[in-house]
Parts: structure tokens; sequence; C-alpha cells
């Protein structure tokens, strides 16, 4: 074969591979010819070679990773439970994940943590966000810290939630639902992640991964469902559901992260990415479609 026909296939372990976001990104980079490797603690992510790992730790791990060109760092948690809190899930993966990368020669981490994640935050979920940030910074090794608003379209847990809610007749929205986000759907997010893993610029930068339009919830959740099928309930009423029941639709902390406002720079991700995103209707018939 002549030497100009001849292509590298690159090579990326994703951890938290039978995820939302690791499914949905796994499987662009497999259609884009990417060799994956999915790690899980068991479900089949169905795409890549499977390798099922608990705390990605395991015999021959390192093997299996060996020649990634970048290790996607995609396990977490929204909410706490007696046997897996944000600190066992958040922070001490993601330094299993960096012991993991140094032990087999990766260079190179993606980490989706949170838009909300500060020194500042008061809040548990974003300050174990802002402390897995801090240990990938300190590892020396290159980076790209993500700070998603919510992901949409592919099957997203959100946008499932309200849907069901609006088959059983309707949407409840705690509060005002005058509180905004910037939804960006999973494909441009997989487009960028795509882009990070090869280009110059996203290294060793935070950069917060969210969607040309800013809505508020009772905005996003009537274009969605409908305007008809909206509800408004008490928000002390959500968050004592949120406390008490056993599968709220929302937890406490979810409660919470709605009602932050959080808001990020869709500029500037726009300019490093230079990539055309997927219109607010057209990410909502996404969702619909999954
Ligand atoms: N989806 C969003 O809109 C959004 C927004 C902001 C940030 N993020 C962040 O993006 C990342 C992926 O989110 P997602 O929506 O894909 O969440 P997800 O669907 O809940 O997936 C999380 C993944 O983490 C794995 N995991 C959880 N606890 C684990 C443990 N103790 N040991 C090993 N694996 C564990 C799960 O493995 P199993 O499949 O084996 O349970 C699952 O694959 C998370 O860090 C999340 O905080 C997501």
């Amino acid at each position: 074969m002549s030497p100009c026909l001849r292509f590298t296939v690159i090579k990326v372990t994703i951890s938290g591979a039978s995820g939302f976001v690791g499914r949905n990104i796994g499987k662009f980079l497999e259609d884009g010819g990417y060799e994956i490797i999915a790690l899980s603690r068991a479900k089949w992510p169905k795409f890549g070679r499977h390798v099922i790992t608990r705390n990605l730790a395991g015999k021959g791990l390192e093997r299996a990773v060996v020649g990634s060109s970048a290790f996607l760092h995609f396990i977490g948690t929204g909410r706490q439970t007696a046997e897996e809190d944000y600190e066992s899930v958040n922070v001490a993966l993601t330094r299993a994940a960096i012991s993991l990368c140094k032990r087999s020669g990766i260079r190179k981490v993606i980490y989706f943590s949170g838009l909300g994640a500060d020194r500042r935050s008061t809040l548990g979920y974003f300050i174990s966000k802002f402390r897995a940030e801090q240990e990938i910074i300190s590892s020396g090794l290159d980076y790209t810290i993500f700070r998603p608003s919510y992901i949409m379209g592919g099957g997203d847990p959100l946008s499932k939630v309200l849907l069901q809610q609006a088959a059983r007749g309707s949407v409840t929205i705690p509060g005002s639902g005058r509180y905004r986000l910037q939804p960006i759907h999973v494909l441009d997010a997989a487009r960028i992640v795509s882009a990070a893993i090869h280009e110059k610029k996203f290294s060793r930068k935070i950069v917060d991964l969210v969607g040309p339009r800013t809505v508020t919830y009772a905005k996003l959740v009537g274009d969605l469902v409908g305007r008809s099928k909206i509800r408004h309930a008490d928000f002390e009423k959500a968050y004592h559901e949120a406390l008490v029941s056993a599968k709220p639709p929302f937890g406490v902390d979810d409660l919470s992260i709605l009602v932050g406002d959080y808001l990020g720079d869709h500029r500037r991700l726009a300019r490093m990415s230079k990539i055309e995103f997927t219109g607010y209707d057209d990410m909502l018939k996404a969702c619909r479609l999954a």
C-alpha cells in the first residue's frame, strides 16, 4: 500500500460508556472511525470493545486501554445514596481515571463536569465536580474540562421524564419555571468532544458546553410537550416530594441545579469549535423521536 493511502485509526477509552452521554458520544465516534474501548460496570453499551470494570480497576485493564489518544471520563452521579455519594463517585473515580491514564500512558483526559462547578459553590454536587476538576488540573495530564448545561436528544433523562409525564396527562413545573438553561444537542456535544481529542486549542481549558439558545424552563417544557400540558406546582411541594419519594422525577439536587439559573459562555464555545449547532426546534424534535 502506498504510504499516502495509509490512515491511522484513533483509539479512545470511554468510562461510563453505558450512560446517556457515554453511549451517544461513543456511538458517534465509532461511526466516525474511532476505535473505542468502552468501560462500564455491567451493561453492554452496544459499541466499541466492552470491558467490564468496577472502580476503574481490575486485571488487564491497562492492557485494554493502552494506546488510547484520550480518556473520556463520563462516570458521574447527580444523586447520592448510602452506598455511593458524590465523593466516592465524582471525585474518587476521577482520581482512579487519572491513575489508570498514568499507568497506561494515556496523556489526555476529557471530563464532563457541570455548569455551576466553582470554588465558591455550596452545593454538594458542584463541590464534587469542582474537586474532580482540580484533581485533573493538578494531575500533570493534558485535559479539556467541559461544563455542560442540559444535554438533550438521543434519549436524554430530562426530556424522557417530561415526555413520560406528558403522556400521563400533565407536566409539573416546580415554582415559576422562570429559571433558565442553555440546552445543547448531544450530537453537538459529540462533535465538540471529537475536536477536543485532536485540537490544541482545547488543551488545558475549561469550557462551558452550552447551546445557542437560552430559554426559561417553563418555555422549554411548553415547547417540548405543549403549553396545555403544563401545571405549576408549589416549590415547597416539589421539594417535599424530592425528599420523601422513593423515585421522584427530580431529586433535591436536581431541583437546586434547575433553579440555580446557571448560564455559560456559548459564544466562546462557538468560536472554539466552529461547528454549526443544531437549532432549538430540531433539538426538541430529536428528543421526541428518541
Ligand atoms: N446529561 C447531562 O445533561 C449532563 C449535564 C451536565 C453534566 N453531565 C455529566 O456528564 C457525565 C455523564 O452524564 P450522563 O448523563 O451520561 O449520566 P448517566 O446516564 O447517569 O451515566 C453515568 C455513568 O456513570 C457510571 N457510574 C455511576 N456511578 C458509578 C460507579 N460507582 N462506578 C462506576 N461507574 C459509575 C454509570 O455506570 P452504569 O451504567 O454501570 O450505572 C453510567 O455509565 C456525568 O459526570 C454527568 O454529571 C451530564
